[in-house]
């Protein structure tokens, strides 16, 4: 069974699964630049493809390059996965992973979630600034209770959350179709 990985990642967190996953089922690599310079039948040979993208304000980076592409790979085994600096189990996540897929996307792609973190040293400017406004706006709230005090504090500086384990149910999905 011949298993390629598809990846984004601006600081590395996603960049760091990708390799963990491809590793762990000696499956091929590719950057999402790579990958959308390949012609499609180059995607024939395939009988897995997982895509891995950093969280953006809920949303996954090249999803929607993913999820276009995803609807003419419906005989494959097919994994989405995001990678985001909030903690796995905050509720925010499980909300986020129910809007990313419609219902008939569901029938043929399956979402993981994987803790990342912030790395600050690594981010463009456009995002450091985003992150610290929302840092700012957070910790200015006057009537802001303990969950967004909390992530004020949390977002503030850079941390690593990051855990090859959260790669387990992805590659226990792709070992259980071969
Ligand atoms: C502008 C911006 C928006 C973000 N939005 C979210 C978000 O909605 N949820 C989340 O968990 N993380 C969010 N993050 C954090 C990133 O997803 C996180 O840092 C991730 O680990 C980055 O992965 P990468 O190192 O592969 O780029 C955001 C980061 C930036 C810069």
């Amino acid at each position: 069974m011949k298993k390629l990985v598809i990846y984004t990642s601006q600081t590395g967190f996603t960049k760091k699964y990708a390799e963990w996953i491809s590793a762990r089922l000696n499956a091929d690599v590719l950057t999402i630049q790579e990958a959308k310079n390949m012609k499609m039948d180059f995607y024939d040979e395939y009988d897995a493809i997982i895509y891995g993208g950093w969280t953006m304000a809920g949303s996954v980076v090249g999803s929607k390059w993913f999820l276009k592409n995803a609807s003419d790979w419906k005989d494959k085994r097919l994994v989405l996965f995001c990678v985001g600096a909030s903690p796995e189990a905050n509720p925010d996540v499980e909300v986020s992973l129910s809007k990313l897929l419609t219902d008939e996307q569901r029938t043929y792609i399956k979402v993981f979630y994987c803790q990342g973190g912030l790395d600050y040293s690594r981010m463009k400017t456009p995002s450091k600034l985003a992150m610290k406004l929302l840092a700012s706006t957070l910790s200015k709230k006057k009537d802001a209770d303990q969950k967004e005090k909390d992530m004020a504090e949390m977002i503030s500086h850079s941390y690593d959350i990051s855990d090859e384990k959260y790669i387990l149910p992805i590659v226990q999905y792709i070992e259980e179709a071969m």
